[in-house]
């Protein structure tokens, strides 16, 4: 069963815009976009870079440091060096607050 967790208030995060977000046991980058909210595991897959630190780009979200792009849609990595795809939650929006649904399989960071 999923557990709901509470990240922030939408209103906080402009349109086309993101931010990092620590939770109790993990931090999130939440983005903003034109299509939507998106939320992932803040770090990139590749090194420690926090991604609300890069740049975002309708749904694409590119790393600071070595450049590689996630589609938020999906979590898949669209280039290198960056090799495996981010995580992604489960969104849902209550009035004017953000939430993300974890499974029980769903390991802290
Ligand atoms: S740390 Fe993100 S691409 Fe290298």
């Amino acid at each position: 069963m999923q557990t709901k967790h509470r990240v922030c208030h939408l209103s906080d995060i402009p349109i086309r815009d993101m931010r990092c977000v620590s939770l109790a046991d993990r931090n999130v980058v939440v983005a903003h976009t034109d299509s939507g909210v998106y939320v992932a595991d803040e770090m990139c897959t590749h090194e420690d870079a926090r991604l609300c630190d890069g740049n975002l780009n309708g749904t694409l979200i590119k790393c600071p440091l070595h450049g590689s792009r996630f589609d938020l849609t999906t979590g898949k990595v669209l280039d290198d060096p960056a090799e495996d795809d981010l995580v992604i939650y489960p969104v849902t929006i209550e009035n004017d607050t953000i939430f993300i649904h974890l499974n029980p399989t769903d390991q802290s960071l």
